[in-house]
């Protein structure tokens, strides 16, 4: 933002702004650092079986934000985690969000034919490929961690606790999915449609704060603290993404906007109109920033994280 710009808006949000403006260097930065990192943990696409690893790096490669691993590492460096104990598993967190995209897009499931701006795994590869893609990606996660001789044997343990937890069921990520496909059939609760956004898009998000302050050394009411922030926030992005399906360009969001209307999708726009679901969004997004009030560490960068999530345009 030019300074003319923020020379022309009051003090408060001129701070928000200047706020805004480094939590997006941040991600940027961030960003880079997950990408060089992430070529480097996943196979070759020369390496045998050819196909799989071309499939994993298509789907892998193709632009995603990398929301996820930013967030492990926002959360870990606010802990004082140097950033070489945290790349490794903010990448596991990527190569897991990555599978349940490519699994997500398959026919079977939301039938997607675009993803990250490209033809889904499924279109270019396959069926067969896109499910086997999808497997490498999620073992590849637990491996990661597992490998990553940086951290202890006890924290490593713990990590892959967290993401196994959050993947899983009964209130992991494909809890929420299996309660998503469950739900485009008949109506639903208020009740049941949070339950499902915190499940297939809250856990993970939430699982990649605790897992930054984890490493981190936080306490467990740090923990506690950082996971109610992750978990309001992760409601909050899917929140968007409902959003986001009703009002973006397939050029914005790199997929076939207007999809969960057509797919009858329990969201937040079709449970509660478009003026209601904003009005919710903005309450998540104060909900979240509430729960870091306890915190004694910096908490400026996660709130501008927060921030730039409910204003998301991608
Ligand atoms: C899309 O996630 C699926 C949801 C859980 C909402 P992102 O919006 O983070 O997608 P990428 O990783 O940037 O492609
Ligand atoms: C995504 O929900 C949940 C996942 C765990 C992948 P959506 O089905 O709304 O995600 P998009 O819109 O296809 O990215
Ligand atoms: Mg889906
Ligand atoms: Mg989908
Ligand atoms: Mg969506």
């Amino acid at each position: 933002m030019s300074a003319s710009h923020t020379d022309n808006i009051p003090t408060h949000d001129a701070h928000i702004a200047s706020h805004q403006d480094d939590a997006r260097i941040f991600l940027d930065a961030s960003r880079a650092h997950v990408e060089r990192r992430l070529h480097q943990l996943v196979p070759h696409d020369s390496v045998e079986p050819r196909v799989i690893h071309e499939a994993v790096r298509y789907s892998l490669f193709a632009g995603g934000k990398r929301f996820r691993p930013a967030l492990v590492v926002a959360v870990g460096t606010a802990f004082n985690a140097r950033l070489e104990t945290l790349l490794d598993t903010a990448c596991a967190f990527e190569m897991l969000h990555t599978y349940s995209l490519v699994h997500d897009d398959l026919p079977a499931m939301d039938d997607d034919d675009l993803r990250r701006g490209q033809p889904t795994c499924h279109r270019r590869f396959g069926e067969a490929m896109a499910i086997l893609a999808g497997d490498v990606l999620q073992t590849l996660a637990f491996q990661t961690i597992a490998g990553d001789d940086r951290l202890s044997s006890d924290v490593r343990v713990r990590l892959i606790g967290e993401l196994a937890h959050a993947a899983g069921t009964p209130s992991g990520m494909i809890a929420g999915q299996a309660r998503d496909l469950a739900a485009a059939t008949h109506e639903i609760k208020a009740e049941e449609l949070t339950r499902i956004h915190a499940a297939k898009t809250g856990a993970l998000i939430r699982a990649a704060a605790r897992c930054g302050a984890l490493i981190g050394n936080a306490r467990d009411a740090e923990l506690e603290a950082v996971g109610t922030y992750a978990a309001r926030l992760g409601l909050l992005f899917q929140i968007t993404d409902d959003l986001l399906d009703v009002t973006s360009t397939a050029a914005e969001i790199g997929k076939t906007p207007g999809k969960d209307a057509t797919q009858q999708k329990a969201t937040y726009p079709a449970l509660y109109g478009m003026k209601r679901t904003r009005e919710l969004a903005r309450a998540a997004h104060d909900d979240a920033l509430r729960a870091l009030d306890t915190l004694t560490y910096p908490t400026a960068l996660l709130r501008a994280i927060a921030r730039l999530v409910l204003e998301r345009r991608a």
